[in-house]
């Protein structure tokens, strides 16, 4: 079994996400969906809150959270604990991951096209995070926030 990506959306984030979760398993990955099931209007922190729990209980796991514009998402995740990173391009999904250890990729629907998403999805997933300076730099954020 591949690795697990645990996805969330509102409404706004929905059809992009239906998008990823068949491309997910067609690239392998074992996907657990967190909402909502279809296209009534809902609330973004609801979703980003049960995918962050989940990445946050199980440091195997990445989470994705789309929502029309990912910055209601990506406030929540941070907010909850968990790094999450808004990307609009493949340069800063591969930064995200290899300088931040970002664990959750967000995204806006209403912001990016869905072949850019794409691509901006597969760059997240294969990079690596870089440690050394890079877990320096991170442990210092809970150092600064506490
Ligand atoms: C919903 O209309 C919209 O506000 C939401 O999807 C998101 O963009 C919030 O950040």
């Amino acid at each position: 079994m591949g690795k697990t990506i645990v996805i969330g959306s509102d409404h706004g984030g929905f059809n992009l996400k239906a998008v990823f979760i068949k491309t997910l398993e067609e690239w392998g990955y074992n996907v657990e969906d967190e909402g909502p099931d279809g296209l009534d209007s809902c609330d973004y922190p609801m979703f980003a809150a049960k995918v962050a729990n989940k990445v946050k209980e199980d440091d195997s796991k990445l989470g994705i959270l789309i929502c029309g514009t990912g910055q209601g998402m990506t406030m929540t995740a941070n907010r909850m604990g968990v790094r999450a990173a808004l990307c609009t391009n493949e340069f800063l999904a591969e930064m995200a991951r290899e300088h931040n250890d970002a664990r959750i990729l967000c995204l806006g629907e209403r912001v990016t096209g869905q072949g850019l998403a794409l691509a901006i999805l597969k760059k997240f997933l294969e990079t690596e995070f870089g440690g050394d300076r890079h877990q320096r730099r991170i442990d210092l954020i809970d150092t600064v926030s506490k």
